[in-house]
């Protein structure tokens, strides 16, 4: 780890980058610690799927499945790179861009990208979004001479939405921009048709790499599919670190069918449902004494300070409800907890017996 520049922070006390919410559940616990959405696969989506079983034989082949998301961000082909889920896309990333000299990551964010730099070599330097300021971006903080950025919109656990514009100030020649947009599908805004604040779409901008994830919103999590977005000759670079065939023949007959237009606007209407019982959880959650939600939540999950609240994490677990505990993200603590946002009944009886627990 370099030497702290004025907007950074040191890494003492440094928290487990590989923990993630999966492992926060099972042994029968409700789970509100993982952000993959718990619905049954509609038929659109299962039956290419289950139609690619027939085709194990053969060696997978991602034309079809390219040109379909390339169509859906408005892009062409060459500018997508399917890959197995988001994840594989931060590991070719580290594993590719070799020449970084500054790489920079904006916490509290996902921990996997800044794993995958370190496990690749690379000397990264963090820089620290402030909850007094409710995790908002300020672009000057990143230093003029990253070469290498890397921030999640919205923010996986802060539930931040940060502005296109303040994202797109952060792009230049010399520097690759990677925006993790693994949850932009479940954002929305009340007028605006499409993913608010999303640069999937931007062509304009150097640099911008656009992750995106189909694990969470369509529950795919097991299946594994994932795409960058970005300059075709950036992705070729990429593309040369990645495995042959890595993306399956049934996770790009996913990849295909949820690019379609019914699909897109399926997410669009589940995004929309989602705000309103996000609004339902925070609400229910800010009416707890001690509990303070961060920011305007605008995902699929809510992070939650509330003094102590590692304890009541344990506590939660021995009533049979499982959240993401906040400490094992750089920037956060064990004052924090995520909470994913789940259906109104979830939401009442988990909420009733965080109020016991807080009121005991
Ligand atoms: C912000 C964020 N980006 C990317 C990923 C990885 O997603 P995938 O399942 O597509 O690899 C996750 C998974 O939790 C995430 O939270």
């Amino acid at each position: 780890m370099r030497a702290q520049p004025a907007s950074t922070t040191p890494t003492r006390d440094e928290p487990d980058l590989g923990h993630h919410g999966d492992a926060e559940v099972g042994d029968g616990l409700v789970d509100l610690a993982v952000n993959v959405r718990r619905a049954p696969m509609p038929d659109w989506l299962a039956e290419p799927i289950i139609a690619a079983l027939g085709d194990l034989a053969a060696y997978p082949d991602n034309r079809v499945a390219r040109a379909a998301v390339a169509g859906r961000h408005g892009r062409p082909p060459e500018e997508v790179l399917l890959t197995a889920g988001a994840a594989e896309g931060f590991v070719l990333l580290a594993r590719a861009l070799t020449g970084v000299r500054r790489p920079v990551v904006v916490h509290p964010q996902f921990t996997e990208p800044e794993a995958a730099l370190r496990a690749a070599g690379h000397d990264v330097e963090r820089v620290l979004l402030d909850p007094a300021e409710d995790f908002r971006l300020d672009p000057a903080r990143v230093p003029d001479d990253a070469d290498l950025v890397m921030i999640g919109n919205p923010t996986n656990p802060t539930s931040v939405l940060h502005p296109a514009a303040d994202l797109a100030a952060l792009a230049r020649p010399g520097r690759v921009l990677v925006v993790d947009e693994a949850f932009a599908d479940t954002t929305a805004a009340p007028g605006v048709p499409g993913e608010p604040e999303s640069l999937a779409a931007r062509r304009d901008l150097p640099g911008l790499v656009v992750v995106r994830s189909l694990t969470k919103t369509w529950g795919l999590a097991g299946l594994r599919i994932g795409y960058l977005l970005g300059d075709a000759a950036l992705l070729a670079r990429l593309a040369a670190a990645q495995p042959l065939w890595a993306v399956s023949t049934p996770a790009l007959a996913a990849a295909t069918a949820c690019a379609s237009p019914a699909a897109v606007a399926a997410e669009r209407a589940i995004a929309a449902g989602l705000t309103a019982d996000r609004d339902h959880l925070a609400a229910r959650l800010s009416a707890l004494p001690g509990v303070r939600v961060a920011g305007r939540p605008a995902s699929a999950f809510v992070l939650v300070h509330l003094p102590g609240a590692a304890g009541v994490r344990q506590r939660l677990r021995e009533r049979g409800w499982a959240v993401r505990r906040g400490d094992t993200f750089p920037g956060l603590g064990p004052d924090w907890l995520r909470v994913a946002v789940r259906d109104r009944a979830t939401i009442d009886a988990f909420t009733e017996v965080l109020a016991e627990i807080l009121e005991a």
